[in-house]
């Protein structure tokens, strides 16, 4: 009998995965679902046409088998395979390539010290920085305003609460939250010429006339892009800025984009991604038969593609953001706001030391911190010119987590 939950959270899982990418590549889980744990298996189904993200529940969800929230989620970009894929991607993928998102490094730079300006003496940079940093860039490249984030900010958390807990009531919230943020958004859609030139509102109103999709699927698409990557964004960066801590207290110079790219192959933020497949598959290690669900664990992909003992070829690249074409849409972004988050903290005119380590996150979905405790030292820094931290002269109030950690399983990557 094996859960997700015996490996991921086995005192030594980096131990059971390399058995498994030794002995058990695709394991059976209790469930019935398929674990791949070799990378080059895991790459393979990645790119695989007949290994899809739209499953049988999905077509059958928009058929409006199971309310709103269950259409919303069939209607994302990640539960849908081409014609409809290929339209969204297209009106996408020019605001979030690289040379775009390297245009919106001082909004971000801004929105960290903004951030960073609320530090108290005794404080949780995932409250006050990893946590909200990726909700204003997602909103701000949706094309609303931090005002207009605030309305939303409700509706996106009961759709989180509801993919970490779907018991009923937190479904019937979500449900409704569908529902607001639909005529909420249908309302923007309806004057597209105020909305701004360069953002996901303006782009996705342009796929009403002559594509694939219908109204409810750019709704569900905007709505989606508001919290895509979120969570796993803020993973990111709480390991970044742990790790950024800990070196500069060592007396080790700070690279913040080589740091955050160390963390990126090594714990990947997403697990695994999961799949369908409608027909057989055949991979390095083996045939997947059709008809499975397989989990395509990044999480072994990751530790195996570092394994320098490793028998066989591995793949280059990492797989933390995916491969194919459901490869990650906000890989720069997510890089970009983790890598700024780094150099924002470190540039600070006072010290900001790590308390302890910080708490992972307990979930089969996501890994990474849940909490990273800090102090901040009256001592300044950088020199004569430094100043002492603007509040450390009042009491310390002890700082509300920005999100209670971690629930059983379920991500709430928005996209999904
Ligand atoms: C460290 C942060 C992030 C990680 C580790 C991550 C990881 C991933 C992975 C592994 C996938 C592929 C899932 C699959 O194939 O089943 C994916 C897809 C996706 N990600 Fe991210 N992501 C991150 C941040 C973001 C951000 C900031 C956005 C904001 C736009 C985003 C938007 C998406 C979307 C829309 C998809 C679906 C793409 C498609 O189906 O074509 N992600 N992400």
């Amino acid at each position: 009998m094996t859960s997700l939950a015996d490996l991921y959270f086995h005192p030594e899982p980096e131990r059971v995965l390399a058995a498994l990418r030794a002995d058990e590549p695709f394991l059976r889980l209790d469930d019935g679902r398929i674990l791949v744990s070799r990378p080059v298996d895991v790459a393979a189904l990645l790119a695989d046409r007949a290994c899809v993200t739209e499953f049988p529940s999905h077509r059958a969800a928009r058929r409006g088998r199971r309310g709103a929230l269950a259409d919303s989620v069939a209607r994302a970009l990640l539960s849908r395979e081409p014609p409809v894929h290929t339209d969204l991607r297209r009106a996408l993928a020019d605001l979030y390539a690289a040379p775009a998102v390297a245009g919106r490094r001082e909004y971000v730079r801004q929105v960290c010290r903004e951030l960073l300006a609320d530090l108290q003496p005794t404080d949780d940079l995932v409250r006050v920085l990893a946590g909200p940093l990726p909700y204003r860039v997602n909103c701000h490249l949706v094309g609303l305003t931090d005002r207009e984030l605030d309305e939303v900010l409700p509706w996106i958390r009961r759709l989180e609460a509801a993919a970490h807990h779907p018991d009923p009531e937190t479904i019937r919230a979500a449900n409704d939250a569908v529902r607001g943020f639909r005529r909420y958004l249908a309302e923007l859609l309806a004057a597209p010429e105020s909305l701004p030139a360069d953002s996901v509102l303006r782009r996705l109103t342009g796929l009403l006339t002559g594509s694939s999709l219908d109204e409810l699927d750019v709704l569900d698409n905007v709505k989606a892009l508001f919290f895509a990557g979120a969570e796993e964004t803020t993973a990111l960066t709480a390991g970044a800025l742990a790790r950024a801590l800990a070196r500069r207290e060592a007396g080790q110079p700070v690279d913040p984009d080589a740091l955050v790219e160390e963390i990126v192959r090594r714990q990947p933020p997403i697990r695994h991604a999961l799949r369908w497949t409608t027909e057989d598959v055949t991979c390095p290690s083996g045939i997947v038969a059709a008809g499975q669900v397989v989990l395509l664990s990044l999480t072994s992909a990751a530790h195996g593609q570092l394994d320098s003992t490793a028998s066989g070829p591995s793949p280059r690249g990492t797989l933390s953001f995916g491969r194919g074409r459901h490869k990650c849409l906000g890989e720069h972004l997510a890089r970009l706001q983790a890598g700024v988050a780094v150099a924002e903290l470190l540039a600070l005119p006072y010290r900001v030391v790590a308390v302890d380590a910080g708490a992972p996150l307990r979930s089969t979905e996501l890994q990474g911190l849940g909490t990273l405790p800090v102090r901040v030292d009256t001592e300044p820094c950088h020199g004569e010119s430094a100043v002492p931290h603007p509040t450390s002269a009042r009491t310390a109030q002890p700082a509300a987590p920005y999100r209670v950690a971690e629930p059983p399983e379920g991500g709430a990557n928005g996209s999904r």
